[in-house]
């Protein structure tokens, strides 16, 4: 049993190694790696895996689904972490163009914590988290010639 066991465990950390090193130039920090999960969790129904707006639930929307890969690119190339979280939080948002389709994360995201203050840091922490992920999937990278893939 025993070295069954361990070379199973030995396959693992070596798939475990070899998908490390191919992901490479790839791999989220914890921060935006946290994010992209709880993206997957809240925003892909409308925003899609790829983020571009193409989620299940997109078309029974009036607004398309923001392509939150293009946030930087539409706001001149710069990325402004500050008026995303603030989009995504949504409780400060004036309806400027009639009703936000998007829920107010704001509401939502702090429901599991014990008081007040616990709760907006819970809130303001888990909107940068959401941040940190969507930063990593902005298209147009300053300088990534994605040509060729690693040769
Ligand atoms: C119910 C569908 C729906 C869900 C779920 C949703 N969104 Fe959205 N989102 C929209 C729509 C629609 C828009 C376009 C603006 C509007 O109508 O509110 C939008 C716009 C945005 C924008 C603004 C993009 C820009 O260029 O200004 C951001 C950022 C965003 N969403 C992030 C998120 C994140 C992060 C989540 C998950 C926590 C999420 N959305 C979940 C529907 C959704």
């Amino acid at each position: 049993m025993k070295p069954l066991a361990s070379s199973f465990l030995a396959a693992v950390v070596a798939v475990g190694l070899a998908s490390a090193a191919q992901a490479d130039d790839n791999t989220l920090s914890p921060a935006a790696e946290a994010g992209r999960q709880e993206f997957n969790t809240y925003c892909v129904p409308c925003h899609g895996e790829s983020a571009k707006g193409d989620g299940v639930a997109a078309a029974a929307l009036k607004d398309k689904p923001a392509d939150l890969t293009m946030i930087a690119a539409r706001n001149g190339g710069r990325w402004d972490a500050t008026a995303v979280a603030e989009t995504i939080d949504g409780r400060r948002d004036m309806p400027a163009h009639g009703s936000r389709e998007m829920p107010i994360w704001g509401k939502f995201l702090g429901q599991d914590a014990q008081d007040e203050t616990d709760q907006e840091s819970l809130i303001q922490g888990r909107v940068a988290l959401l941040v940190a992920y969507l930063e990593t999937i902005q298209a147009e990278a300053p300088e990534a010639p994605r040509e060729g893939s690693g040769k």
